[in-house]
Parts: C-alpha cells; structure tokens; sequence
C-alpha cells in the first residue's frame, strides 16, 4: 500500500505551468507576480497592505522591528510552538516571556499572559496552533488595557476565523506561512499584514537592505534592512494556492470531521476541539495516551511508518529546548505545555487525502496501540 505522509503539497498541472512561464520569462527574482500575489492577498484581507517575504520567521522578526523592539523590552509568547515564534524575540535582542497554554485549545493562556505584563513588555505573540484561532476578543482587550502590540503568529492558520472574520483582515500585525507544509504554500514564505502605508513602506526597507529607489533611478539607504524578499517563482505558486485556499480549507475540514466519526474512543486519546466554525484544520494531533501504553511515542511512530503511515510530533515545549534552558527555563515550569508537547502527535491530514486514508489511519492506529 502507498505510504500515506502526515502532509503533502497540493501543486496541479497549471502551477508547474505558470512556474515554467516564469523561469523563461527572464526575470525570476521579486517582480510582477511578487507584486500580483501581495495584491490578491491584500485583497483577500479588506485592501490592508500585505507583503511577501521568503518565511514567516522573517516577517515576525521583521514585525517585532516595526514595532521598534529590541533590548530592554519583553514580548510574552506561548512555548508550544514551532521555536521560530520565540527565537524572533531573541533575534532582535529583547526578551521572550513564556506563558503556559490552555490544556483544551492548546493555545496561550490568556490569563496568565496578562499576569504576566510587566512596564517592559511591549507586545504578545500569540500562536494559532494547528490552525485554531486565539480568543481574538479577549487577546485584544488585554492588549487594548495595557497597550501592548499584537504580532499574530498565524503562519498556521490561514483561512481560519474569529467571530466570521476572516484572520487576517482585523488585528494588528498578522503573520502567515507559505512553508511547504502549510494549508497554501510558495515552497518557502510568507507574509505581514500591517496597519498603514507608512508600516509597509519602512517593511519593505527591512525587506531588502533598507534600500529606498529614487525616481532618477539613484537609491537611499537610511535604515539597517537584511535580505528576505520572495522570488517570482515562488510568487507565481502563492497565486494559484491563494486561489483554492477555500477549497483546501474546506476539504480538511471534512477529513478532519471523518476522523472524529472514525475515532476509536476507547484508546483513551485526548482529541484536538472539535471546531468546524474556526479552525483551518492545519493540522489533525490526538494526544497519546502515554501512561497507559507500552510503547513511547517513538516506537508508536515508528511501528505506524512500518505500516505505511507517516506521523509527526509539532512540537516539543520550546522552553526545554537548550538554548532556552540555559535561559532559565526548566522543566515544570509550563505543565501544560509541557504535556501536550510529550503526547502530541500529527496524524496525515491534507486536501488530496480520500477518507479511505482516514479511516486506514484510524484502523491502524488501533492495531498498534492494542496489540
Ligand atoms: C507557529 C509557527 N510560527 C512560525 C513558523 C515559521 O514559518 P516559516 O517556516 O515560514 O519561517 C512556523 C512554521 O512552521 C509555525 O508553524
């Protein structure tokens, strides 16, 4: 039987096209397509200004920099993401302020973000994971009282929704993935919604050298910019994905409403919300049930691959990781957290997926544990 991966990208014949088109068009590099694609993404979100770059990890850090944070500043942000969320914060010289996660939706801890304000911190990362929105009504009161920015770590969750909007066309700075393991993605890349014109121009800066062009062809630099800008060939991918986000969207969420149907409950799993108004369904991740089983999750990995089923594990708790352990960060100190990251585990789930793959998965998933 064909192995079934945890993801997979969706690339159709007329992508390959439209890369081809590119590549002989003789400018591959940020051009057309870079500024078409930034235009049907501002589009998607209400005419805000929208800019690509080649990652998300670039446009948070780059966000953080508009924000103008860096040493002497803390910025509060959640330990179970991918670790680009916190090693942004530490880029830029400021300090990551973890707080532990809800044990149900697996996101920050809103009560314990506010506790956690300081007269330094100066703004909340908070992270959609696996595609389920953070409380956005409750995220910006807080951030609203203390007057804290918000850097939406979406790179996971477009397409999702808070209250029928859309992520991405209210809120402050919002950051999307275009990594290949995404609900869309450019190979590699991503993009910063922003508030103002004034926001994107000094984006663009940071985008590529802090370089501004003159109308006489000369150019300024007045500002320390890196090099993160996207290429036309993965501009070009990010058009035609842009256009079947919905539907993309919409078959996730029908895989992921058959793996509920399907699931054997008496494993003892805790499963992910149940959320079909929301959540993009990123991702589909049962936590085990490691106390009653046998095996570790490596070996659970390991005996489902051996049967043609790919499993994942995103993402250990960030705080345990070395670098933020030499930070002062120990174990128990996050016990949610902490929990769902040892138990996590990522199930295939992507829109070319048949629910005769789910149900194999869920079939699977019982011979193992059971036997
Ligand atoms: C929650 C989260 N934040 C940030 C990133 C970074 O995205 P990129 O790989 O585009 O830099 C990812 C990607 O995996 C992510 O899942």
């Amino acid at each position: 039987m064909e192995f079934l991966p945890f993801t997979r990208p969706t690339l159709d014949e007329a992508t390959i096209a439209a890369v081809a088109e590119v590549l002989r068009s003789g400018w591959i590099t940020s051009g057309p397509k870079l500024k078409a694609f930034e235009a049907a993404l501002s589009q998607r979100y209400g005419g805000r200004p929208v800019r690509a770059l080649n990652s998300a990890t670039a446009a948070l850090e780059l966000a953080l920099r508009l924000c103008g944070i860096g040493p002497g500043d803390e910025v509060i942000t959640t330990p179970l993401s991918w670790v680009a969320t916190a090693n942004v914060i530490l880029e830029v010289g400021a300090a990551p302020i973890f707080v532990d996660v809800d044990a149900t939706t697996r996101n920050i801890d809103l009560g314990a973000a506010e506790r956690a304000i300081t007269p330094r911190s100066r703004a909340i990362i908070p992270v959609d994971l696996a595609g389920l929105p953070v409380d956005r009504d409750r995220l910006y009161a807080i951030a609203n009282t203390h007057k804290l920015r918000v850097i939406e770590d979406a790179a996971q969750s477009i397409g999702a929704h808070w209250n029928g909007h859309e992520i991405g066309r209210e809120g402050d700075l919002i950051a999307f993935s275009f990594h290949a393991n995404k609900n869309i993605t450019t190979a590699e890349g991503g993009c910063l919604v922003m508030n103002s014109e004034e926001e994107a121009r000094l984006f663009e800066k940071l985008r590529l050298q802090g370089v501004t062009r003159q109308a006489d062809g000369g150019m300024d630099v007045d500002v320390l910019g890196g090099k993160s800008n996207l290429t036309d060939i993965a501009a070009v991918i990010g058009l035609k994905q842009l256009a079947k986000l919905d539907e993309f969207n919409s078959k996730r969420r029908d895989l992921a409403r058959r793996y509920f149907e399907r699931w054997d409950n008496d494993l003892g799993f805790d499963l992910p919300p149940k959320d079909f108004e929301r959540s993009n369904w990123h991702m589909f991740q049962p936590l085990l049930p490691l106390s009653d089983m046998r095996i570790t999750r490596g070996e659970f990995i390991e005996r489902m691959r051996l049967r043609g089923i790919g499993v994942g594990v995103h993402y250990p708790a960030m705080h345990l990781f070395t670098l933020y352990r030499a930070r002062g960060w120990k174990a128990g100190d996050f016990p949610n957290a902490e929990d769902i990251g040892n138990r996590t585990v990522t199930l295939p789930l992507f829109p070319t997926m048949e629910f005769a793959d789910v149900d194999r998965v869920c079939v699977t998933l019982s011979e193992v544990l059971r036997s």
